[in-house]
């Protein structure tokens, strides 16, 4: 059988998955690709750490180049992380023509317009399942399954960690700090939980989506990002007697020649299907023109289901480079009539908004001739009888308003005497 040669730059956490998978299922992978897949040579800077997968040490090796430029070595697996060191391998590995596998969402949302360039003018295959969604086969549902499709929305929860969070604040009535140091100790959230809990996992995540979907360079600075950080559980409790859950969410959505792309955390009907993913998994709903919503579940981060996504992609490759047809499907196919980004102040959603009101004659009226100056329409109010002081919490439902109106009123709201807090809001989000 046709031997295919492995070269894996990174054996940390998904780097051993990966080499217990081509291990575990050799001959299964054997089976369906025709191919032996072998793993050539193992780069990592550290040799000694026990991973919990036995290798032959004579695969292993501290110079990761070397096992780019290896002859033996056909395709290359980028574990490694990061956006530079990362990227010289990679567009080493382009130039000499080979395929190269990665999970590395922050270096294709940063650098995608230049690696994407590479893997084009070399021909050779640039493939990266485990970037978005774990174990959940997106990438290749948007590139292959929906082609025929003119993607009109994705909405996605694509980050475990702050899924994790959330769950558990709603379920155990818990504040956000104690969840994230729980989530700390038992190793679901990272000591530096920045790039999860601000929103810039999932932001680059939805940069490679939104720019798969609509065939267009999307860069971090398009993205609208806020993350999870300090949520209130008052407001998972309010959302949820009016019906809502609180979720970071993933928002790619087409009007009218233009895309919105927003990162940030939605109350969204508890009837959703989405508002169920709960815990550390992910779930991407795509809108085609087509077919309609189609969903996609599983497991979103984690040594196992991100491992199965880069040897299915390995499986690929190799397929491609035995049979001549490197880059069949390119890593990015530039559309013609592609829309424009929407700025951020002509993003329309609904709100929710906490106040912190003086119990007194005339608030409402206050607020709501704000709103109201700023055609901003009051779809509900419910007065809360929890008292701090001498203000009352008030949770408004807006209509769909402007982001632009929104802050401005807000401002006004806000500079109010008889505001004793700044008032917090969230964006609503119907999927209607
Ligand atoms: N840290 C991410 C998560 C997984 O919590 O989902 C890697 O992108």
């Amino acid at each position: 059988m046709k031997e295919v040669g492995i070269g894996i730059l990174g054996f940390g956490t998904v780097g051993a998955g990966v080499v217990e998978g081509l291990q575990k299922h050799s001959d299964l992978l054997a089976e369906r690709t025709g191919l032996r897949l072998v793993i050539r040579k193992i780069a990592d800077i550290d040799l000694d750490r026990d991973r919990g997968v036995a290798v032959d040490p004579s695969l292993l090796t501290t110079d990761a180049a070397a096992v780019v430029d290896d002859p033996s070595v056909d395709v290359v697996v980028e574990l490694i992380g990061g956006t530079h060191v990362a990227k010289e391998l990679m567009l080493r590995a382009l130039a000499l023509g080979k395929p190269v596998v990665t999970a590395n969402k922050a270096l294709l949302a940063e650098c995608g317009d230049e690696v994407y360039a590479a893997a084009g003018q070399n021909g050779a295959d640039l493939l990266f399942e485990a970037s978005v969604g774990g174990g959940i086969p997106i990438i290749r549902a948007l590139r292959e399954g929906l082609s025929g499709n003119r993607i009109l929305q994705i909405c996605g929860i694509l980050n475990g960690t702050c899924n994790y969070i959330l769950t558990r604040m709603e379920h155990e009535r818990l504040p956000f700090d104690q969840v994230l140091a729980e989530a700390q100790q038992a190793g679901y959230a990272e000591a530096e939980p920045a790039l999860d809990i601000d929103g810039l996992d999932t932001a680059h995540k939805t940069v490679v989506l939104a720019s798969q979907a609509f065939g267009r360079s999307v860069q971090m600075s398009d993205v609208q990002v806020e993350g999870i950080r300090g949520i209130d559980s008052l407001d998972i409790e309010y959302a949820a007697e009016l019906g809502y859950r609180i979720k970071l969410l993933a928002v790619i959505k087409e009007d009218a020649g233009e895309i919105e792309v927003r990162v940030h955390p939605a109350l969204i009907p508890c009837s959703h299907m989405l508002a169920s993913v709960s815990g550390v998994f992910n779930a991407v709903l795509v809108t085609g023109d087509v077919v309609g919503e189609t969903l996609y579940y599983g497991r979103g981060a984690g040594r196992e289901p991100t491992a199965s996504a880069v040897i299915g992609d390995i499986a690929d490759a190799a397929r491609n480079r035995a049979s001549g047809t490197p880059n069949r499907i390119p890593a990015f196919v530039a559309l013609k009539d592609v829309p424009t980004i929407r700025a951020a102040d002509k993003i329309r959603t609904r709100y929710y908004m906490r106040l912190s009101l003086k119990d007194a004659p005339g608030m409402f009226g206050r607020v709501a001739n704000i709103l109201g100056h700023h055609g901003i329409s009051i779809a509900s109010v419910v007065q809360k009888e929890v008292r701090s002081g001498a203000y009352v919490p008030v949770v408004m439902l807006t209509h769909a308003a402007g982001e632009g109106a929104f802050r401005a009123a807000l401002n006004e709201i806000d500079a109010l005497d008889e505001v004793g807090a700044p008032t917090v809001r969230f964006r609503i989000e119907d999927f209607e």
